[in-house]
């Protein structure tokens, strides 16, 4: 495909109100500018290329390493193109243009507009929309059916604001005649800026083949201005994201308050409930219940799993596992088969082997916990001096009562039973028992 884009990311965004630069707000979990360049990469192109200005070092941290042009002043949409003509040069191809803020556009449109452009050999392609309200965009001007320029909300008559039909802010352009049109506009307008819109004018008085490619679904041309339409793309997002899951057979109750971003994969038959958000690289299995206000963040959770109200951060955990109410997975906690993780339990890079129970009130943090063994309510692995971290190992089937304080480092065999109450500072052998807190005194008649 002799195709390359040209993404706009350069502008301050100044209706956004926000320090940020616009392009890397987040739409359903991804920057913006990250969505577009996804997108483009996905349909084939041979190089994008990124036109930065304002706050260009936070946008490059976001994209990380990817080709692009310095627009040092903003000058216009016409101007941003212009500090690209060097480095294209020697290129003969196309080039499609895009905004760094509009997250809606799906593939299939770019794939069948590019088409379109070489079918028609235009030299000039524009993505449009009909519009129900056409306020803020530019609006294609079209005399006998064909597209004569584009006028911009600033400079439109009554009669040009009364036009539907809206410029998407996307084009496919001849590399050539792109960069010669450009080199005549000027900023004789009311932003003073050079419109990169003006190149349809001068290319229709040269008598060049300009054609649009006209959309049915408008949501996709959304240009994000402000928080309310970042609000508004998020919402689209997530209701494409939602269908989709339930089109491969995953349940929602309610899917207008289910939040899942695009990188998470959920399996058939798992139910989601209202309240649920689920972020960044996390896969969930089948038949899992997630229930009420529950978060997982990176996180690998396998089949037949049930969650409630809890919070689960790059942590893995194996079928049939129960957690939650109010349980909190810190990162690398791995939860085998069967473990069940209760009430206001706390686990930090802990590895429960299968059958593992800790029902209650509990801390678990740099610990191996073996195979059936029981937590009882309270129990906490004192993990930490104040300067460093050291480890707790149990055994396997083993008992420890509730309240009990382990001070790590510490190791507890198989088939042990700390007695509740316990502080627990020396290693406690396989078979024992180990309690440690001080004798039952009891002084009769004492009230008297
Ligand atoms: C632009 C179009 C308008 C179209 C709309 C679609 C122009 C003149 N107008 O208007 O016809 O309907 O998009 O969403 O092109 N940018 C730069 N450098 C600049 C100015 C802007 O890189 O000097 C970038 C911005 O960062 C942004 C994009 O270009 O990503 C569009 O700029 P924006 O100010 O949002 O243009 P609109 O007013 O929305
Ligand atoms: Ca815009």
């Amino acid at each position: 495909m002799k195709l390359k884009t040209l993404i706009l990311a350069a502008g301050k965004g100044t209706r956004m109100k926000s320090e940020l630069p616009k392009v890397i707000h987040r739409v359903n979990g991804i920057p913006m500018i990250e969505k577009i360049i996804t997108i483009c990469k996905n349909i084939g192109v041979e190089e994008n290329i990124l036109i930065l200005g304002h706050k260009k070092e936070t946008i490059l941290e976001v994209v990380g390493d990817i080709p692009y042009v310095v627009q040092e002043e903003q000058l216009g949409t016409g101007h941003a193109i212009m500090q690209a003509s060097e480095l294209l040069k020697d290129y003969n191809g196309d080039i499609m243009v895009l905004c760094g803020d509009t997250p809606l556009l799906k593939e299939s449109t770019l794939k069948e507009m590019y088409k379109q452009h070489k079918d028609s050999n235009a030299t000039t392609t524009i993505l449009t929309a009909i519009c129900e309200n056409p306020f803020g965009y530019g609006r294609i001007v079209k005399s006998e059916g064909k597209v004569v320029g584009i006028v911009e909300e600033k400079e439109a008559s009554e009669a040009v604001k009364k036009i539907r039909e809206i410029n998407a802010g996307v084009y496919c352009f001849k590399s050539k005649d792109l960069f010669d049109a450009l080199s005549k506009i000027d900023n004789n307008n009311e932003k003073g800026e050079y419109y990169l819109t003006d190149v349809i004018g001068i290319n229709v008085k040269e008598g060049k083949l300009v054609e649009c490619y006209t959309l049915e679904e408008n949501i996709e041309t959304l240009g994000v201005n402000s928080k309310v339409e970042l609000a508004m793309a998020s919402e689209t997002l997530r209701e494409r994201k939602n269908t989709a899951l339930m089109d491969a057979g995953v349940i929602f109750i309610d899917p207008r308050n289910t939040y899942i971003e695009e990188s998470v994969e959920v399996g058939q038959d798992t139910i989601i409930y209202p309240g649920v958000i689920l972020q960044g690289n996390t896969k969930i299995g089948s038949n899992c219940e997630i229930i009420g206000n529950t978060r997982i963040v990176d996180s690998i959770i396998s089949n037949s799993v049930k969650i409630e109200s809890s919070v689960i951060e790059s942590s893995v955990v194996e079928d049939r596992v129960t957690i939650g109410p109010f349980a909190h997975l810190r990162p690398k906690a791995h939860l085998k088969e069967d473990v069940h993780v209760g009430n206001f339990v706390e686990i930090k890079k802990s590895t429960l082997e299968k059958g593992v129970k800790a029902g209650h009130l509990t801390y678990l943090g740099d610990a191996t916990i073996g195979e059936k063994t029981n937590i009882g309510a309270g129990t906490i692995t004192c993990n930490y001096d104040g300067k460093n971290k050291f480890k707790t190992i149990i055994g396997k089937n083993s008992f420890i009562g509730s309240d009990s304080m382990l001070v790590a480092p510490v190791e507890i065999g198989d088939n042990s039973l700390v007695g509740a109450g316990s502080v627990i500072t020396k290693d406690v052998p396989s078979n024992a028992l180990a309690v440690s807190r001080s004798k039952q005194v009891i002084k009769f008649d004492w009230r008297k």
